[in-house]
């Protein structure tokens, strides 16, 4: 099946999140970002998904990204977001999620509920269609299944 055949996954990372691998491993594990970004594209491609990734550690520059989705500039069927610190401030980026028409999976590696009061908080959880945390990244694989059932075949 050619490429643009497929629905489209986009894979987004916030700040701090190419850190993986060498940030607090007791919390976030061992592998690193392009460790789990090649773990969800086979998870994906296995039901027929492309997977797109994004990282950054500027608030603003994501703001943009999604606004490039939500514009259709690029295909966006599906979104799995892990903000990291920004889920538990950036009103900003709930606004621009907002925008997007996709199902959103918000996915944590560490169990954001059971640690520090201010991490218990997320300001994007009421647009998440499926939330995952404390999984590791074995919890974004989880989120590509969910998703997966989400997605309108057409
Ligand atoms: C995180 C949890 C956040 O509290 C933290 O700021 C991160 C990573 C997680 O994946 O567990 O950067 O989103």
């Amino acid at each position: 099946m050619a490429d643009g055949a497929l629905k489209v996954l986009w894979l987004i990372h916030g700040v701090n999140l190419d850190m993986l691998g060498r940030r607090a491993p007791e919390h976030y594990g061992t592998l690193t970002l392009d460790d789990v970004c090649a773990q969800v594209t086979a998870r994906a491609a296995g039901c027929g998904l492309s997977v797109r990734t994004f990282q950054t550690n500027h608030e603003g520059e994501l703001i943009d990204h999604l606004h490039a989705l939500a514009r259709g500039d690029e295909p966006a069927d599906a979104v799995i977001v892990n903000p990291g610190a920004w889920t538990h401030y950036s009103w900003a980026l709930h606004d621009a999620l907002e925008l997007l028409a996709c199902p959103i999976a918000e996915v944590h590696l560490s169990a954001i509920d059971e640690r520090e009061a201010w991490r218990r908080v997320s300001v994007v959880a009421d647009l998440a269609a499926v939330r995952v945390s404390g999984e590791g990244a074995a919890g974004y694989l989880r989120a590509v299944d969910e998703l997966r059932g989400l997605i309108a075949d057409d």
